[in-house]
């Protein structure tokens, strides 16, 4: 393999769109953008997968479902009222064949791949700050199940900042919001040098454009003659068009139930206002978690389409009065191309100059669940990346010849009330209570995958290394992984003959 049959891309998996940035050339360039959009039954993905076939078959927002367990996933489907149908964490289509939001992540993967044939695809994914270790496994397996290599995940608010970061002086507050069509995610990010530093991150995968297009689709559907309450895909779309209008002019009109239904800006103001403004509320969370006040935040970068309606520009504005917000970016593109910067540097000769490293932090604190259910942390929530910390544990019982890790992730003092992301049980030499040490060490890379080490202090010395991938029923196993693998050959086989 030559240098030639690789291409390098930044990949903006996005709730909604997805969006390729190629690194060839001077500057990094978006070369591809389509619906995150998969059917289920004539397999076609993108705009084409709107066309033939029933709703329960046309799947969007599937990374909504990535990482979820099957009482997660339900949660989920309760709130966003897809005409979809699920079992547990699969996708149930009318053929009633089942597939995982992996898979369906690895169709939109598979359509960007197909753009270079011939080539080795590598990639920097994107992901959302706030995905937990389960989700950004799923991405990674997507990745896999597509035949793509991915050197990273990059966190979508460090992506947006990092295309601006030529403009930004060092010493820099940076708070970036990525408002997009299905979360919101925070960073608040330092500019030291050639440097970015995350200091906190913090979102709502409930808060972007498909949340305002409901909206607008319930508030048109009583204004019009009819009794329905049901609010179909068609509706959503038509709301969605006279939202983007709204942003360049000052009246429209939605398309509904074969009715017209007149909207003003005024009025599609005021109706979105109020949940727009909880942006505020995650805006003070990300400063106290790092630590700022509201003046010390010199640029606010705001990046996703929905940061281009009109009224959240004005309540950041008036929350934040004395940062500058930053333009100039194309807010759909700017993550793609930040990912394709990151991993230019990345992949570039160490001679080169100017290239900007990046710092993340751990999204949430891990540890381990100690007798008496007591939540012994060992890496910290905002800890930088990556990260590598140790402790040492004693036996509990006498004699007691295995001792079980249980790996949790939360907040709370009680390990029964954090989550569970995995468990494993090592041998060890029998001996009285308290005089044999473990020593268990977390390791955390940069895109928060996590490895954890179990050492036996004194006995055999017995070491057992377990990345934590799988968290009970949300990731794929190795088997599973092959059979997914299988059903995508005989699927591409299908499509060639
Ligand atoms: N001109 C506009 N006015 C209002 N909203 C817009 C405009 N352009 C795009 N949007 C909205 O932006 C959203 C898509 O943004 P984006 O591509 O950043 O989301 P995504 O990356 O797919 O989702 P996420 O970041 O939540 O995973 C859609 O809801 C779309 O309707
Ligand atoms: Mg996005």
């Amino acid at each position: 393999m030559t240098e030639s049959d690789i291409v390098r891309i930044g990949i903006d998996l996005g709730t909604t769109v997805v969006v390729v940035a190629t690194t060839e050339g001077e500057v990094p360039k978006v070369c591809q953008q389509f619906p995150a959009i998969v059917n289920l039954s004539t397999n076609k993905v993108g705009e084409k997968a709107k066309i033939d076939g029933k709703p329960q078959d046309i799947i969007y927002e599937a990374k909504k479902y990535m990482g979820a367990t099957a009482v997660e996933a339900a949660t989920i489907t309760k709130e966003a009222h897809h005409p979809y149908k699920m079992d547990g964490n699969m996708f149930v289509g009318t053929d009633k064949t089942k597939t995982r939001p992996e898979e369906l992540s690895a169709a939109l993967l598979k359509e960007v791949k197909a753009n270079f044939p011939g080539k080795q695809v590598e990639a920097i994914i994107t992901v959302p700050a706030y995905f937990k270790d389960a989700q950004r496994q799923a991405t990674k397996d997507a990745a896999e199940l597509a035949g793509i290599k991915v050197h990273e995940l990059l966190n979508e608010p460090t992506a947006a900042t990092l295309t601006y970061t030529d403009l930004v002086p060092s010493g820099a507050k940076i708070l970036t919001c990525d408002v997009g069509g299905g979360t919101l995610d925070i960073s608040a990010i330092t500019k030291t040098d050639n440097k970015l530093k995350v200091e906190a991150t913090s979102g709502d995968p409930h808060m972007g454009g498909r949340q305002i297009d409901r909206m607008l689709a319930n508030w048109a559907l009583k204004k019009t003659k009819k009794k329905t309450t049901t609010v179909t895909a068609k509706m959503l779309e038509d709301c969605n068009r006279a939202k983007h209008l709204l942003t360049t002019q000052d009246q429209t009109e939605i398309q509904i139930l074969g009715e017209k239904v007149k909207i003003s800006l005024v009025e599609f103001e005021r109706l979105v206002r109020p949940f727009l403004t909880r942006i505020n509320t995650y805006i003070d969370n990300t400063l106290e978690l790092a630590e700022w006040t509201r003046k010390d935040v010199d640029i606010v970068i705001l990046a996703g389409g929905t940061s281009r309606v009109r009224v959240l520009r004005e309540i950041v504005a008036e929350e934040l009065p004395e940062a500058s917000i930053m333009n100039g970016v194309d807010e759909d593109e700017a993550i793609a191309l930040g990912a394709a910067h990151r991993l230019r540097a990345l992949t570039a000769p160490p001679e080169a100059t100017g290239i900007v490293m990046v710092t993340e932090i751990a999204g949430e604190t891990i540890g381990v669940g100690t007798l008496g259910d007591v939540f012994s942390p060992i890496l910290w929530k905002n800890t930088p990346l990556p990260a590598t910390r140790t402790l040492p544990y004693k036996t509990s019982a006498d004699f007691q010849s295995q001792v079980l890790i249980e790996v949790k992730a939360g907040d709370d003092c009680w390990a029964s009330n954090n989550r569970l992301l995995g468990v494993f049980h090592m041998e060890v030499l029998p001996m009285p209570r308290g005089e044999l040490t473990v020593f268990v060490t977390f390791k955390m890379s940069v895109d928060n995958i996590l490895t954890v080490v179990a050492t036996e202090d004194g006995g055999l010395r017995r070491k057992k290394t377990v990345c934590i991938k799988k968290t009970g029923d949300r990731n794929l196993t190795k088997e599973e992984m092959s059979i997914c693998l299988a059903k995508a050959e005989k699927a591409a086989a299908q499509e060639i003959s």
